[in-house]
C-alpha cells in the first residue's frame, strides 16, 4: 500500500505545467476506434485512466506505440472482437465511450457497466435513449450492456439532462451514421469542444460543439494519418489556482485555456485571492485568510463540481461560515469527514454542505474517498500544520499525473512511501 506523507503547512510558489486533460483524453482515445487507419496523439496525461483505456484499446485489436510518456501512435484497422474486456472497463466510468465508438464502427459492441468514482446513482439513461433513437436495440442484462445496429440513421435527440457522458457518446455514435443528428440540450465542457474538434480534424463534420446544440453530418469515413494535441486540462489547472489560495501562495499555472477558468477565477476573487490572465497561464496569489463565498455547482461555463471538493478546502480555511450546493452527484461530501479529521468544522447532508471557517487545519491520516477528493486532501495536507498522511492513491493515480513531483517543485513536502 502506498501513502503520500505531507509536512506543513507550505505556501506554494513557483510554477507548475498543466498537462492533458484526462477527461478528453478518455474520449479521444475511444473515438480513435472511428478511424479506419492510423492517428497520433500528443498531450495525452499519463495517468491510469488513459494506460487502461489504451489497453481496452489493444484488447480490441488496435496496435498502439508509445512514441513518448505524453504521445502515442494508434492504428484501429485491424478491430478484431466486438466484446469490451469486462474486467478493464468496470475499473473506470469513461468506459462507456466504447459503446458510441463501436457503434459507430462495427454496429455492434458488449461492455460492462461502467465503474468509476463512487459519487452518488450514476445512470446512463440518456445514453441509451440517444443510441436507440439512433436506430440501435440496447438491452442491459445482469451488468453487460448489449448494443446493436443494423444502420445507424441520423434523428434530432433532446437530452432530458445536461449531460458531458451522454453528449460525447451519442455524438461518437453518429459520426459515421446516415444523415444529420442534432443533439438539443448538449453539455458544453471543453472536452466536449475537444472531442468535437478531433473528430473534425480526422474527417468528421460535427458543429455546433460547446453551444447546448450540436449538429453531426454523418459522414462515410474517418481518415487516419493526422495528429491532434488533447486540450489542456481545466480540472487540474483549477486543483493548482484553489491549492495557491488555500496555502495562501503564489503560483504560474501554465499551459492552460484560461477561458475554461473563468468560474473559478470569479470565486477565487470573490474570497479574496488575486488572479491575472496571461494568456496561456494564469497567476494566482493569495496573501491573507480566505473570504467566506456561497457555491452552486454547475455545468459548464458553471463551477465544476470536479473542483468543488478542492474550494472545500479554502472554504474550511475562511474568514466566516460558507455553504456549497452540489447539485450534480448526490455524494461528493464524503471527503468533508476527512477534512474535520483534520480540523475543519464542515456539516454536510445531502447535496449541501455548512463551512464554518477555521484559522488552521491539522495534519492527520486520511482517506481518498474519490479522484478530486483525493487532491483536495493532498492541497489540505499542504495548507496545515504537521504531518497529513493521505491513503487510497489509486483514486489520485487515476486523474494526475506525477501529482507529488509537481507539489514537490513549488515547495510542498511531500514524499510517496511504500508500505
Ligand atoms: C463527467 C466527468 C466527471 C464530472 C461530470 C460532471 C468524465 C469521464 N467524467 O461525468 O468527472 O464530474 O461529467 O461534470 O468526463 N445523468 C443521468 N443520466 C445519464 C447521464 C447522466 O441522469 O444518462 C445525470 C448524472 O447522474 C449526473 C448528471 O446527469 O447527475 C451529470 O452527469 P454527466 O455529465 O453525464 O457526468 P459523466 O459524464 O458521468
Amino acid at each position: 500500500m502506498e501513502k503520500l506523507v505531507i509536512s506543513g503547512p507550505t505556501p506554494l510558489r513557483g510554477d507548475v505545467h498543466i498537462n492533458g486533460a484526462k477527461n478528453a483524453a478518455v474520449a479521444i482515445l475511444p473515438a480513435t476506434l472511428l478511424i479506419d487507419g492510423v492517428c497520433t496523439i500528443d498531450n495525452l496525461p499519463n495517468i491510469s485512466d488513459v494506460k487502461i483505456s489504451c489497453e481496452i484499446l489493444e484488447r480490441l485489436g488496435a496496435k498502439i506505440t508509445w512514441n513518448t510518456p505524453n504521445e502515442i501512435t494508434i492504428d484501429t484497422r485491424n478491430i478484431v472482437t466486438t466484446k469490451a474486456p469486462l474486467d478493464l472497463t468496470s475499473k473506470f466510468r469513461a468506459s462507456y465511450y466504447i459503446l458510441g465508438s463501436m457503434l459507430g464502427r462495427k454496429g455492434e459492441i458488449e461492455v460492462g457497466m461502467p465503474g468509476g468514482c463512487k459519487l452518488g446513482a450514476r445512470p446512463i439513461d440518456q445514453h441509451i435513449k440517444g443510441f436507440e433513437l439512433l436506430g440501435a436495440n440496447v438491452s442491459v442484462e445482469k451488468g453487460t450492456i448489449h448494443a446493436k445496429a443494423k444502420k445507424l440513421v441520423g434523428t434530432s435527440i433532446y437530452m432530458d439532462i445536461v449531460s458531458v457522458g451522454a453528449t460525447i457518446n451519442v455524438m461518437l455514435a453518429s459520426v459515421l451514421a446516415e444523415g444529420t443528428t442534432i443533439i438539443d440540450n448538449a453539455a458544453k465542457e471543453p472536452h466536449i469542444v475537444d472531442v468535437a474538434n478531433f473528430l473534425n480534424t480526422m474527417g468528421a463534420d460535427i458543429r455546433g460543439a460547446g453551444t447546448d446544440m450540436i449538429k453531426i453530418n454523418g459522414v462515410k469515413k474517418l481518415h487516419g494519418e493526422t495528429s491532434y494535441s488533447v486540450v489542456p486540462d481545466q480540472i487540474e489547472a483549477g486543483t493548482f489556482m484553489l491549492a495557491a489560495v488555500a496555502t495562501r501562495g503564489d503560483l504560474w499555472i501554465r499551459n492552460c485555456i484560461t477561458k475554461h477558468l473563468e468560474s473559478i477565477t470569479a470565486k477565487i476573487m470573490e474570497v479574496g485571492g488575486n488572479v491575472e490572465d496571461e494568456g496561456d497561464s494564469i497567476h494566482v496569489w493569495c496573501k491573507k485568510r480566505p473570504n467566506k463565498a456561497n457555491i452552486k455547482t454547475l455545468p459548464y461555463p458553471g463551477f465544476p463540481t470536479d473542483l468543488q471538493p478542492q474550494m472545500g478546502v479554502v472554504l474550511s480555511l475562511a474568514n466566516g461560515s460558507s455553504i456549497i450546493n452540489e447539485s450534480i452527484w448526490d455524494s461528493r461530501f464524503q471527503y468533508t469527514e476527512e477534512l474535520n479529521k483534520m480540523g475543519a468544522k464542515i456539516t454536510a447532508q445531502g447535496k449541501s454542505a455548512f463551512f464554518e471557517g477555521v484559522d488552521k487545519l491539522y495534519g492527520a491520516p486520511v482517506y481518498s474517498t474519490d479522484l478530486r477528493a483525493g487532491a483536495a486532501l493532498i492541497v489540505a495536507g499542504t495548507a496545515a500544520h504537521g504531518i497529513t498522511e493521505v491513503y487510497n492513491l489509486e483514486h489520485i493515480d487515476r486523474g494526475y499525473e506525477n501529482i507529488e513531483e509537481k507539489f514537490r517543485k513549488i515547495g510542498a513536502n511531500i514524499k510517496r512511501i511504500s508500505e
